[in-house]
């Protein structure tokens, strides 16, 4: 949560700053500010509470002048969104500047400490206690990087911090605690950027680096000089990203959800590209180095996750035993690394993570490794801190998703898994070729596939219009298509702030059912798949009792269109890879629902694109 930004080099800073903070705003949304360092040596500060427009309106006209700044979009974590509280934020006596993203865990005894060496707190933030420490080290002549060294050092938790100083006009330092919260330091011509995340950064350059947990970096106009938090130097390779800025632009679409959503057949076609052989009929994954002696002695897998991610992995956990042959279970990732779980080296430990940066689940992984797992990660950012964790790494191409509501990830993910079923049951002699062949070959239609169901937004965009002043709904799948019934009512939530639950729909007949009358609509995944007289059933009793059924059903079911009010359809295809057809019509749903209602599509209230705090 939270997006820093700092610069260092020729041009003015506070445009380049708060062009990077819009490009981080969908990490936090309720205050911002920038700081810069003006010639004459003082710093300019503004901050403002509310969205980015405010601070823009703030600044509009008056620009702080000079080559050297730091900048903040806020998710409050400690102290409400005010003026006062929004970053930067000073030391007592204004030499030290910070921005951060994180939580503090012992923020309340080292801010009594200070206060007890006569500190005077202008903010109700955790972070101001970063400046006061800061300030210290400067006041017994450390250089900013040593201050800020022995600074962080006293902190606890997971944080990202970026701190400039008054008499320090050559640069600033970035630090990073643990695995949450990403720093990536962009290395231009003359100028030196650093972000919480690459979107700030593509327009000045590709050429980065990622900081990891423990690590440090002194950044001036010349590049960037890292080291770890005990005060070793780190050697590390810049990595040319593949990105491109205009990728990160809304281009024709109202909305990055949208957009989004209409890219998911690119990104399934570029997820499997390369990965297929489709004359072999092999899969070939590029990062998965994972040695026989390990894949011979696996004998399940866990997948885990946290809110889109996690209904992928309940996906996988379908994949991994109807595939792979290997016992398999998910789990939400914050239950996961808590509980003590009975996993070790027999077990394969899959974290899906679109940033690679949830807290929770590299929590998880740490578990696990600290457990003997193997662990393999499906993620979406390149060098992210679960990419870098993990012994294997499948990534997801779908370029950055800006919109706070996870889409073409999700699908994409999907994709991934089923590969990485595939690779498991190839590696380990688990599927006769010919079994492996009928696996492998309905994937070269998909993106096809795909590109049917986003042709049908018209459709979603009228049965939105329905439904839109609706309360309450339920989402109801089996099997395989349980977890997009979930996945379908969390977006929902997510962008309309409607409540809406799913359920499998074998559970109805034990409670839910009684919800069931005209303003309580079902929506049912009810698609041609090994359990389709199951789910039709189902679908009488809700019938029996006049709820309003919209059906999600395959081409062609006249059945299912009498037995809907509303009846929507997507193409045939293999039931295991019908979830990724089916999960798309619900996000148009969810998306048309919330702009017909006046919500913040892009950033719904209260949430954040990358939980990095617990
Ligand atoms: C989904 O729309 C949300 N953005 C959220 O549930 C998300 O999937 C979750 O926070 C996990 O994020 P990750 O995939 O980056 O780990």
């Amino acid at each position: 949560m939270c997006g820093i930004v700092g610069y260092v080099g020729g041009r003015e800073a506070a445009p380049v700053l708060l062009d990077g903070l819009r490009r981080l705003e969908y990490r936090g949304y309720d205050s911002a500010g920038l700081a810069v360092l003006e010639e004459d040596g003082s710093m300019a500060v503004r901050k403002r509470a509310g969205k980015l427009e405010e601070l823009a309106r703030a600044i509009e006209g008056a620009w702080p002048k000079g080559n050297i700044g730091i900048g903040h979009t806020r998710w409050a974590t400690h102290g409400r969104p005010t003026d006062a509280n929004a970053h930067p934020v000073a030391d007592c006596t204004g030499q030290v500047l910070v921005v951060h993203n994180g939580i503090i865990e012992n923020y309340r005894p080292l801010k009594e400490s200070l206060q007890g060496r006569g500190h005077r707190f202008q903010t109700e933030t955790d972070t101001e206690v970063i400046a006061h420490l800061v300030e210290e080290g400067l006041g017994r002549g450390l250089p900013l990087a040593q201050a800020t060294r022995q600074a962080v050092s006293c902190l606890q938790g997971a944080n990202a911090v970026l701190v400039m100083a008054r008499h320090c006009p050559q640069g600033l330092v970035a630090a990073r605690l643990g695995n949450a919260g990403g720093v990536v330091v962009g290395l231009g011509e003359g100028e030196c950027l650093v972000a919480s995340d690459l979107p700030a950064l593509l327009p000045y350059t590709r050429r980065v680096l990622f900081l990891s947990g423990g690590e440090m970096a002194e950044i001036t106009r010349e590049g960037a000089c890292l080291s770890t938090l005990a005060g070793e130097p780190v050697s590390r390779q810049a990595v040319e990203v593949p990105y491109d800025p205009l990728s990160v632009a809304k281009g024709p679409y109202k909305h990055f959800m949208l957009k989004e959503i209409m890219e998911q057949p690119e990104c399934v076609l570029d997820t499997l590209r390369g990965r297929v052989d489709f004359e072999g009929m092999r899969v070939e994954l590029e990062d998965v180095h994972l040695s026989p002696e390990v894949l011979s002695r696996l004998r399940r897998v866990v997948l885990v996750g946290m809110g889109t991610s996690y209904h992928a992995a309940l996906v996988g956990r379908h994949y991994m035993e109807a595939i792979a042959r290997l016992p398999a279970e998910a789990e939400n990732a914050s239950e996961f690394r808590y509980r003590d779980p009975l996993v070790g080296p027999e077990t394969l430990v899959v974290a899906v993570t679109q940033s690679g940066e949830t807290v929770d689940t590299l929590a998880a992984m740490e578990e696990a490794r600290r457990k003997g797992c193997a662990l393999a990660a499906v993620c979406n950012v390149i060098g992210s801190q679960a990419s870098r964790m993990a012994d294997a790494v499948v990534y997801t191409r779908c370029g950055l998703e800006v919109g706070v509501c996870s889409t073409k990830t999700f699908t994409a993910s999907l994709v991934v898994l089923y590969l990485l079923a595939c690779y498991l049951a190839q590696a380990r002699g688990v599927q006769p070729p010919e079994a492996l062949s009928s696996l492998l070959s309905p994937l070269a239609r998909l993106p096809y596939l795909l590109g049917e169901v986003t042709e049908r937004a018209g459709e979603y965009e009228r049965l939105a219009h329905t439904f839109y002043r609706y309360s309450n709904f339920l989402y109801l799948g089996r099997g395989v298509q349980y977890p997009i019934a979930l996945e379908g009512a969390l977006k929902l939530k997510e962008v309309s702030y409607i409540h809406a639950e799913g359920y499998p729909a074998g559970e109805m007949k034990h409670g839910p059912i009684a919800l069931i009358d005209q303003d309580m609509p079902v929506v049912a995944i009810a698609v041609r798949d090994p359990l389709y007289d199951k789910m039709r059933n189902n679908l009488e009793q809700v019938k029996a009792r006049e709820g309003r059924l919209i059906v999600l059903a395959s081409e062609g079911d006249e059945e299912m269109a009498r037995l809907a009010d509303y009846p929507l359809h997507v193409p045939d295809a293999s039931p295991l890879l019908l979830p990724v057809l089916t999960a798309v019509p619900l996000q148009f749903f969810a998306y048309y629902i919330a702009v017909r209602r006046g919500c913040d599509v892009d950033q719904p209230r209260n949430l954040a694109k990358t939980v990095t705090v617990e």
